[in-house]
């Protein structure tokens, strides 16, 4: 039998030790690189050089093709809409609190939510990405950087057309195009949708799933920091409600916690990029002038900037993720 010290004499045990050694960094090396975390730029290049090559979707290009920089922030297990049996823990609760200075605690927000799913469908249909299909996304942001842009054609071309908010198209067609497939908004922002539209809610506060709920049903008679309408018409069928957690994870693991919270329109491309296998971004950023301003407004404020969101932020994020070839990015002008 083998017997350290006894059978070994001083020369092999170095040899082992240095051998043993040898496997355990490459162990170690082998682990850092399954979680992205310690590979620097040229390493991950030369990774996402090797591994992109297996497509993951149908399409030129897919969001899912390996690439270190995307897998480093991008946590398919995070799922991006509300469901009865998702969970939240006291961290996420406490950070969504803050949102919008949130009085209600943890049990008042689960009531609300059972509540929600009395009304509204449970479980939102997502499914991965397959190499038989390609699902194209236009994500349509409200600057004021679309106006002249002649994009919609362009933007009505996807499969699926996301829009924002109170964002108009009558009479700004050649622009932004008519197609809206999705809808996100809060209820400070609600407007009436068609029969075949999604109703994506981002809330904000528990106030927010009181909304969504009478607002189809007994009417909202709730106050906010701005008017809320009190009926909303649309399917209740294609209602979709954004996870609080999956708004979380938009600010820690794509913005690293930059800014107090993310855009709508921020958390609504890190949505399209779990649900799309390629995805156009129009108006994000601010026009030629620097002006955060929407494409339906006369621009009132001169050096209108972004608020509580990192505007800045988002936007070089967004640059480098066009960089990456992982979206594709038209800013208008
Ligand atoms: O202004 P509003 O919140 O309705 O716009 C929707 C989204 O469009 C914002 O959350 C932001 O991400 C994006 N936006 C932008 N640049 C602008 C205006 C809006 O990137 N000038």
């Amino acid at each position: 039998m083998f017997m350290w010290g006894k059978k070994l004499n001083t020369r092999a045990k170095l040899v082992v030790l240095i051998v043993s050694a040898a496997c355990f960094a490459a162990i170690w090396r082998f682990a850092s690189c399954l979680s992205f975390e310690a590979l620097e730029e040229p390493e991950m290049d030369k990774w996402t050089e090797t591994w992109s090559k297996i497509k993951s979707c149908s399409c030129a290009t897919c969001i899912s093709d390996f690439n270190v920089f995307f897998m480093k922030r991008y946590n398919r297990t995070v799922n991006p809409f509300l469901t009865p049996l998702e969970d939240i823990t006291k961290e996420e609760f406490k950070w969504w609190k803050t949102l919008q200075r949130e009085n209600g605690d943890l049990k008042q927000f689960m009531e609300a939510k059972k509540r929600v799913f009395t009304t509204f469908p449970s479980k939102p249909y997502i499914t991965g990405p397959r190499l038989d299909r390609c699902r194209t996304c236009a994500v349509v942001g409200n600057s004021g950087n679309l106006k002249g842009s002649k994009y919609g054609s362009q933007i009505d071309a996807h499969d699926i057309v996301i829009r924002m908010n109170k964002a108009m198209t009558t009479g700004y067609e050649e622009d932004v195009g008519t197609k809206t497939t999705h809808r996100v908004m809060y209820p400070e922002s609600a407007i009436d949708l068609d029969n075949n539209t999604h109703l994506v809610l981002f809330p904000f506060k528990i106030l927010d799933l009181q909304w969504i709920t009478e607002a189809f049903t007994t009417g909202f008679r709730g106050q906010s920091y701005a008017p809320i309408i009190p009926k909303i018409k649309a399917n209740k069928n294609l209602v979709m409600i954004v996870n609080p957690v999956f708004m979380k994870y938009v600010h820690t693991s794509w913005l690293f916690s930059v800014g107090r919270y993310p855009s709508t329109g921020f958390m609504t491309l890190v949505l399209a990029m779990h649900i799309c296998d390629e995805l156009k971004i129009f108006g994000f950023g601010a026009d030629k002038n620097g002006n955060w301003n929407h494409y339906w407004e006369e621009l009132k404020i001169k050096n209108l900037k972004t608020g509580v969101h990192s505007g800045r932020h988002e936007y070089d994020l967004i640059q480098k993720l066009a960089k990456l070839n992982k979206v594709t990015f038209l800013r208008g002008w």
